[in-house]
């Protein structure tokens, strides 16, 4: 049965918009992922490992919204939403609650409550009694979004549907379930750190590259607009071994501090360890070798401690220089000026190469109080309040940052 719009061939231009207009949900760091907020009539699939806290963000969600809204819980009992939402201060009159796994219920439900927004908890854990698997079966899984996706549009209701994902990042479930919804949003984090953002991986309205970043706190998830001061908060300037990146995660700028730590191996003949956290560890081992050949700094008999600090995750090859200069300076036991943020790609031939959207990295740290940067020699630069210290590779970066001596 095809679920999809339909509407006569006519001259773009004589489209008129209709409905698609966000409406801001109350939560500045989910709109802003949004791109503004819940579009009528949208199906927003949150994917998350489980206990990351996806069930918290949309009770918030849901108390915060102007109207009535139903939380349908598919796999915790009323009294236990009820608990959480009190702790949440989310018990609200306009916040309505249905324990319910069966899909013609719920969806008797939206008629009779009439909510503006629907949340389902899980989509993996509901089912509808006409199709013949079990509850989070593909086939199961696959008919109830489609049911939803449908009931969804021809209300211009927005419903968000609760995904679990595996521990490789994979929705647990058939990935068709993507293409049946309008939106994606990835929610993860550390489980040991408060840290979690919130990206969107698909978004039929606006942009995928906006950043939403939380805490998780004993109230709840609050959102954190100011993230470089929660990663900076804990460092301690003038330590060997740490580097401060101006990263980017999607348009987002966000100060990472990167550790390393270097430990004379007990053993000879073991392969020295390498431990990275937060950072790729075949990224680590490439500027190892990087270091090694271009810059004549050896690591073979040293253990190598790495790791980006807060529960972030540095995917970007922006980070490189600042990973490079972290190990040497915890090699040679000398700090970096406490001033400084180092960014750049690093090649195989020891060149530091260009990282996008440089202006932004260095707005960002010029905000924070930094005042000298180490950027690729050729960065498009004018005035940004910082000193910029440029260098063209590897051997360049570490006598600018850590002196002539160092090696
Ligand atoms: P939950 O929203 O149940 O995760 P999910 O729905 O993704 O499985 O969140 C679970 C964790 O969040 C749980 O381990 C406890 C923690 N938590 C807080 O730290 N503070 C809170 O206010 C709440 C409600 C949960
Ligand atoms: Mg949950």
């Amino acid at each position: 049965m095809p679920t999809g719009p339909s509407s006569p061939a006519t001259p773009i231009s004589e489209v008129t918009e209709g409905g698609a207009r966000p409406c801001p949900t109350g939560i500045a760091e989910i709109d802003r992922v949004l791109g503004g907020g819940v579009v009528p009539g949208s199906v927003t699939l949150l994917g998350g490992e489980p206990g990351i806290g996806k069930s918290t963000l949309l009770l918030q969600l849901l108390a915060r919204w102007p109207a009535r809204t139903l939380y349908v819980s598919a796999e915790e009992s009323a009294q236990q939403v009820r608990l959480r939402a009190e702790r949440l201060d989310a018990v609200r009159p306009d916040l309505w609650l249905l324990a319910e796994t069966s899909l013609p219920t719920i969806v008797a439900a939206i008629d009779e409550v009439q909510p503006t927004l629907v949340v389902v908890d899980s989509i993996q854990t509901i089912a509808d009694p006409a199709v013949p698997s079990a509850p989070g079966s593909v086939a199961q899984v696959r008919a109830c979004a489609q049911r939803l996706v449908a009931e969804a549009k021809r209300r211009d209701l927005p419903v968000m549907l609760v995904g679990h994902v595996t521990k490789d990042g994979g929705l647990a479930g058939p990935r068709a379930l993507e293409h049946v919804v309008d939106t994606v949003l990835a929610f993860e984090g550390d489980r040991h750190h408060a840290l979690r953002l919130l990206r969107a991986a698909k978004h039929r309205f606006g942009a995928t590259d906006e950043l939403g970043v939380f805490e998780m706190r004993g109230d709840g998830l609050v959102g954190v607009p100011d993230a470089s001061s929660l990663f900076l908060a804990d460092r301690r300037a003038g330590v060997a071994g740490s580097a401060v990146v101006p990263t980017l995660d999607g348009q987002r700028p966000l100060l990472v501090e990167v550790q390393a730590l270097t430990n004379p191996t007990a053993a000879s003949g073991v392969p020295p360890r390498r431990s990275a956290q937060g950072i790729d560890g075949g990224r680590l081992a490439l500027l190892l070798a990087v270091l090694e050949r271009r810059a004549r700094v050896a690591t073979g008999n040293v253990e190598v401690f790495a790791s980006a600090v807060g529960g972030v995750r540095l995917t970007e090859p922006g980070a490189d220089l600042a990973l490079c200069l972290a190990v040497v300076s915890a090699l040679a036991d000398v700090p970096l000026a406490a001033g400084l943020v180092v960014v750049g790609e690093v090649g195989l031939a020891g060149e530091v190469r260009q990282a996008a959207h440089i202006g932004r990295r260095l707005a960002e740290a010029a905000r924070m109080g930094f005042t000298q940067a180490l950027v690729p020699a050729n960065s498009p630069l004018g005035d940004c309040g910082l000193e910029l210290v440029r260098v063209g590779s590897v051997p360049e970066a570490l006598v600018a940052a850590l002196g002539d001596g160092v090696r």
